[in-house]
């Protein structure tokens, strides 16, 4: 096992998710974690994060400074090298060169580096940088603007690289981390899915059989492969609800209806709902609280089916392991971005929860998804979130902007399917900015609404970038929609990356 330690940088889980991509188990920890609990876990290798801080300011997390001594290989990365080179007694400084994205690395001799070429293309995202490296260390790397890139002290096996080896735009980072793992920590391979889909079904079976269970799926892959793996292991005391929030996509409630008959679940309910969130949200502009809002009505309306099934003990969400993470610990340390609306859970509800997928990754879900026997279509579908709608209409959610954005959204779905370009690109969707231009249609002036299309390439959604669709695909989506929407007259693509922009809107 690895333990990742968090201290709070945008790419903690993708670090996580790229040791498991390599077959070994990886959790997150926070850096208040004690000496004790890393040597009762034993891990065969510590990975520093990243962190939005600086060392030197008051509220930078530290780590307790004798995990330098426990003799377990620890690799840090960016913040990570800068806490190590810190604490051991070097320095670290801000520079006014602030390095971010692609720059080229000389690489020396290091394990680290084994099979690598001597100049490689990394991806930095960073202020601050190492000046003076701790007694014992050598530099094993280093750029134009960053002259302390990667350090190391074999002996005590402790690394440290000033750039980002787990995002994609690094084209070695794999072999850096399969390195450190293997070579550097001899890390074993104990990472397998269907394994651990078996183990899932196993202790579901034992721990909730005999008890009802109620769930809300959303039309997305996380709540489907949930229950699925809840029908395995409880058959029919699992009682599922879709609830219609009125913020869905053209078509969902009918899709949703038949992937449920295709995986054979039985007790199943559509709740209609949507007069109500609509009510509940007339007015209302600033994202955080329409998020709030629909979570609490959400909520309210779970609880009332609930009450309605008699006798639930249990209640499955399909949350998933950054999910869980992040509303866990690591906001003392992280900026709050957005607050997904799938944790809050109201007070009183007497349910136990059960969270089948707590430990797994999106893409880990997916193939666990397929490992069930959920059609790959279904699986493939990009993530919707919760407030759905909602937060693609920027400022008030009205009937009228709904329906004009699931058309547009349905155009653009539509047509990236019939370019064969769906599934190769990470989420795409539409968003209706509350602004009107001027247009002319025919010979009359049009006054209507601007829509923006989103489409983003990702493995994770912590970091995306926007997908190069080609111009005569674009142009298609573009007429289609301003020719068979009423209420548009202008389309916008959006090329821009996360960071330093979300994939949603709001
Ligand atoms: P952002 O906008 O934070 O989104 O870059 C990352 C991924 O998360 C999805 N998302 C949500 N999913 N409830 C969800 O279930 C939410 O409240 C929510 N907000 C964002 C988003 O669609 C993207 O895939």
């Amino acid at each position: 096992m690895v333990a990742v330690i968090n201290f709070g940088g945008q790419y903690a889980h993708l670090i996580a998710r790229r040791i498991r991509e390599l077959g070994v188990k990886s959790e997150l920890f926070p850096p208040e974690i004690s000496i004790q609990k890393i040597t009762d876990l034993s891990p065969d290798a510590i990975i520093f994060s990243g962190s939005p801080f600086s060392v030197y300011d008051k509220k930078a997390p530290h780590i307790n400074p004798k995990i330098y001594e426990l003799q377990i290989p620890i690799l840090g990365i960016c913040y990570g090298q800068q806490l190590i080179a810190y604490q051991l007694n070097g320095s670290v400084s801000s520079h006014d060169s602030k390095q971010f994205g692609k720059e080229n690395l000389k690489i020396g001799k290091s394990q680290l580096f084994e099979g690598l070429k001597k100049t490689e293309t990394v991806w930095f995202s960073h202020g601050d940088q190492v000046d003076k490296i701790p007694l014992g260390f050598t530099i094993i790397a280093s750029s134009k603007n960053a002259k302390v890139a990667g350090i190391q002290n074999p002996t005590s096996k402790i690394y440290g690289i000033q750039f980002h080896p787990e995002v994609t735009h690094t084209p070695s980072g794999r072999k850096i981390l399969s390195n450190f793992l293997f070579t550097i920590a001899n890390t074993k391979k104990d990472w397998d899915l269907k394994k651990q889909k078996d183990e899932i079904i196993n202790s579901l079976s034992h721990k909730i059989k005999y008890h009802r269970v109620i769930m809300a799926i959303s039309g997305g892959v996380d709540s489907l492969v949930a229950a699925a793996l809840l029908k395995e292991a409880i058959g029919n005391n699992l009682h599922l609800v879709f609830i219609d929030t009125g913020l869905l996509r053209k078509n969902e409630v009918s899709e949703v209806q038949s992937i449920v008959k295709k995986v054979g679940f039985v007790n199943f309910k559509i709740s209609n709902s949507s007069e109500r969130f609509l009510s509940a949200l007339k007015g209302v502009t600033d994202p955080e609280e329409k998020r709030q809002i629909i979570a609490k009505h959400y909520f309210a309306i779970f609880e009332e089916e609930a009450k309605r099934i008699k006798s639930v003990k249990y209640l499955a969400q399909g949350t998933i392991y950054p999910d869980r993470i992040e509303s866990a610990q690591p906001t003392k340390h992280a900026d709050k971005i957005k607050s997904h609306h799938n944790l809050t859970l109201p007070k009183g509800l007497e349910l136990e929860i059960v969270e089948p997928l707590a430990e797994f990754y999106k893409d880990e879900v997916r193939k666990i998804g397929a490992i069930l026997g959920i059609n790959q279509q279904f699986l493939l579908r990009h993530p919707f979130p919760g407030p759905g709608l909602a937060i693609r209409i920027l400022g008030e959610v009205t009937k009228e902007r709904l329906s004009i954005l699931r058309e547009v959204d349905y155009v653009l779905i539509s047509e990236l399917r019939s370019a064969g370009l769906y599934d190769k690109v990470g989420q795409a969707f539409a968003a209706l900015l509350p602004v009107k231009s001027v247009g002319v249609m025919g010979d009359a002036r049009t006054y209507s609404y601007i829509v923006s299309l989103r489409s983003v390439d990702t493995q994770d959604f912590m970091t995306a970038d926007w997908s190069k669709i080609p111009f005569s695909v674009l142009e298609k989506i573009s007429s289609r929609i301003v020719n068979e929407v009423r209420g548009v007259n202008r389309v916008l693509y959006d090329i821009t990356q996360k960071p330093p922009a979300t994939i949603e809107y709001e």
